[in-house]
């Protein structure tokens, strides 16, 4: 929802401005851009891993990053915190907490058994376990990322 999102922007910078501290908006809007922060790491570890398993990094290289995606998803679980609405985040999050934070162990059960697949080198071990860690984003997403721009 990026309308909505520069126009907290507009409101942070005019609040910021009046009161010459950061204001409550402008915290706001940081939260939500470390959690994209966040996403798109998962983006780039996933990358990482797929690289590993193809010609263009060694094979050793898919530990570090199922390493590095399973410590994004530990600090998943509290990038949410309450009044931090805003970006595609959806209501539902805080309203079914337990719901959501069912979709954060997901993830971070499935990164765990990615991390072991990687250290056993056992290729197609890796390849099961990113099916399984992919098929955790896009179960989260259905149920609590706003669709609107997809
Ligand atoms: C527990 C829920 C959950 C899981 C698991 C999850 N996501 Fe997300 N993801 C979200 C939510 C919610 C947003 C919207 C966040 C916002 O805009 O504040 C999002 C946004 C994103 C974005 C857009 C970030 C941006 O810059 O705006 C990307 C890319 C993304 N996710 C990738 C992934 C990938 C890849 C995975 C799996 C490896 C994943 N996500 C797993 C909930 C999740």
């Amino acid at each position: 929802m990026k309308p909505s999102r520069s126009l907290f922007a507009g409101l942070a910078l005019v609040v910021g401005v009046g009161l010459g501290a950061p204001s409550v908006l402008e915290a706001q809007e940081e939260v939500v851009e470390y959690r994209q922060s966040l996403m798109q790491a998962f983006r780039m570890h996933m990358g990482g891993v797929g690289a590993a398993m193809g010609d263009a990094a060694p094979m050793g290289h898919a530990v570090h990053h199922a390493r590095a995606f399973n410590g994004m998803a530990q600090a998943l679980a509290n990038a949410f915190p309450t009044g931090s609405e805003g970006g595609r985040a959806v209501a539902a999050i805080w309203s079914d907490r337990d719901g959501f934070m069912d979709r954060v162990t997901a993830i971070q059960t499935a990164t765990a058994d990615l991390v072991e697949a990687a250290e056993s080198g056992n290729a197609e071990a890796v390849s099961a376990a990113m099916q399984a860690v992919r098929g955790t984003c896009g179960a989260c997403h259905q149920t609590y990322r706003d669709p609107a721009s997809q």
